[in-house]
C-alpha cells in the first residue's frame, strides 16, 4: 500500500523584517545575513500568534469536511510549546472542528518532531488504510535580541495530511536514523529563548547528514543520480548547501548541477521566513514542489530531517502523478505578497512584548493580525484562541 503526504499547507505570519535593514542596525555588511546566512526576510510572531495558531492557520487551508470525518489522529510537533502538560494539538482539534473520535498528542525533539510525527503516522495508516493523519510542524525561532543566533529566527507552520493513495507524495520504506547526546542546541524550561553552540551546532549538522546518508547509501545501494532533488532542514540557507556540498564530489557534473538547482529552488519560500524549526525541511519541500517547472511524476526526492540535541534522519519519497494539481501555489504566492514590513524599532518592540507569567488576565487585540486563528488573551492562567470564521 502507498502511504505518504497528501496535502500540505502553510502558515506564516503577516510581518516580517528586512534582513538588509537588521544587518544595519546590527552593524553587520548586509551580505553576511543575505549571502552567507542566505536570509532575505525573517518572519516577526505578533503577541496574538503562538505555535498552536500558527499550526491550526496551516492546517486550516488543507482540511475539507470528507478530512474532517477521515482524520483520527493528529500529531503536533513542536519545540515551542504553550503547555508543559496539555498537547497543543487537543487546542488545534478544537479550533479546526475534528471528530470526537481522535487521538491527539504534541511530538517533541528540536527540529526533528515532525518528521518523527510522519513516521507514526505512517505505521498508524498503514494499520488503518482508511485513517488520515493530521500532522503539524510548528514553531517560533527565538534567540534575543542582538545574539548570534538572531539573524536565524522565524516563524511559521507546515501542516501535513498523511493517508493511503496521497496524491502529492508516497513516502518511501528505508529511513536511516541517527541518535547521539550532544549539547548544540537546547531550551532549558525557564527559558523563553534558545541556548547555541552556534559553530558546533553546525559541524554536528554537517556530521549526521553525512553519516546518515552514508549509511543509506549502503543499505539501499543508491547515490547521488537517484535523487531528482534532495531537501534539508534549513536553520538559514546555506546551511544545507553547506552539508550538501561535502558529499557532490563524486557524482558526474550533470548530476551536481542538478541537485544544486534544485536545492536553490527549495530554499525560496525558507529564505523569506527563516527558520521554523520543525516545520523547516518541509517548508523546504513545499519550496521546491511548488516553485519548481522541471521535477516530474515518479521523480525521487531525499530529505535530511535534523533536530538538534540531536536526532537526525534520512529517508525519501516519490512524486506521485499531477502532484503540482494538489499544491496551493497561489494561496501561498498570495500569503507571501499580502506581508506587511515591520522597522527594526518595531521588531524589537513586537519581541518584547510577551504575555504575562505571573497569572495576571491579558486581552489582546486581534484585529491587527489577518490571521484567522488567534491568540486573544489569557484568562486564569488559560489561553483564549479565537478562530474568526466561527
Ligand atoms: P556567526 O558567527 O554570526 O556567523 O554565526 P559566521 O561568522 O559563521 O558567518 C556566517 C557566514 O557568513 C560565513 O559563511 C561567513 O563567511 C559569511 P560560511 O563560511 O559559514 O560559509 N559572511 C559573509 N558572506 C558574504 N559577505 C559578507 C560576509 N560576512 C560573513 N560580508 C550561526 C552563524 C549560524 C552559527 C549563528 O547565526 C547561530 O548560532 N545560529 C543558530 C544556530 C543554527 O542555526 N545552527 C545550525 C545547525 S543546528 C540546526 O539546524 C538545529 C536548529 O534548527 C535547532 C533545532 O534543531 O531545534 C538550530
Amino acid at each position: 500500500m502507498k502511504i505518504g503526504i497528501d496535502k500540505i499547507g502553510f502558515y506564516t505570519p503577516h510581518i516580517y523584517v528586512d534582513m538588509n535593514k537588521l544587518a544595519v542596525a546590527r552593524n553587520v555588511e548586509p551580505e553576511k545575513f543575505t549571502i552567507g546566512i542566505g536570509q532575505d526576510k525573517m518572519a516577526v510572531p505578533p503577541i496574538t500568534q503562538d505555535s498552536v495558531t500558527l499550526g491550526a492557520n496551516a492546517a486550516l487551508e488543507i482540511i475539507d469536511q470528507a478530512d474532517k470525518e477521515a482524520i483520527d489522529f493528529v500529531i503536533f510537533g513542536t519545540e515551542t510549546g504553550i503547555d508543559h502538560s496539555k498537547s497543543g494539538a487537543v487546542y488545534i482539534h478544537h479550533l479546526l472542528g475534528l471528530k470526537p473520535n481522535a487521538r491527539c498528542v504534541e511530538v517533541k525533539h528540536a527540529c526533528y518532531g515532525a518528521t518523527a510525527g510522519i513516521q507514526m503516522a505512517k505505521g498508524h495508516v498503514a494499520l488503518n488504510p482508511e485513517s488520515k493523519v493530521l500532522v503539524i510542524g510548528s514553531d517560533i525561532a527565538r534567540y534575543g535580541l542582538n545574539t548570534g543566533g538572531e539573524s536565524t529566527q522565524g516563524a511559521g507552520a507546515v501542516a501535513l495530511l498523511i493517508s493511503a493513495n496521497p496524491r502529492i507524495m508516497t513516502l518511501e520504506n528505508k529511513s536511516v536514523s541517527l541518535t547521539a547526546d550532544i549539547m548544540d542546541f537546547w531550551r532549558p524550561l525557564y527559558s523563553d529563548k534558545a541556548l547555541v553552540d552556534g559553530k558546533f551546532s553546525n559541524e554536528q549538522y554537517i556530521s549526521f547528514f553525512q553519516k546518515v546518508w552514508e549509511k543509506y547509501k549502503e543499505e539501499t545501494g543508491m547515490d547521488l543520480e537517484d535523487f531528482e532533488a534532495i531537501c534539508y532542514h534549513l536553520p538559514y540557507t546555506k546551511m544545507g548547501l553547506k552539508a550538501m556540498r561535502t558529499v557532490l564530489g563524486d557524482a558526474p557534473e550533470e548530476v551536481q548541477e542538478r541537485l544544486k538547482e534544485h536545492y536553490r529552488i527549495s530554499t525560496l519560500y525558507n529564505r523569506n521566513v527563516g527558520n521554523i524549526y520543525t516545520g523547516s525541511l518541509y517548508l523546504s519541500l513545499l519550496s521546491l514542489l511548488e516553485l519548481n517547472d522541471d521535477i516530474k511524476a515518479g521523480s525521487r526526492i531525499g530529505m535530511f530531517s535534523y533536530g538538534s540535541g540531536a536526532v537526525g534522519e534520512f529517508f525519501s519519497g516519490i512524486l506521485e502523478e499531477n502532484y503540482k494539481e494538489h499544491l496551493l501555489v497561489k494561496e501561498h504566492k498570495d500569503l507571501f505578497e499580502s506581508r506587511k514590513e515591520v522597522t527594526v524599532e518595531e521588531y524589537e518592540q513586537i519581541f518584547e512584548k510577551t504575555l504575562p507569567t505571573d497569572g495576571s488576565n491579558i486581552e489582546l487585540d486581534i484585529n491587527e493580525d489577518s490571521a484567522t486563528i488567534c491568540l486573544s488573551g489569557l484568562t486564569d492562567d488559560m489561553r483564549q484562541y479565537v478562530n474568526k470564521m466561527r
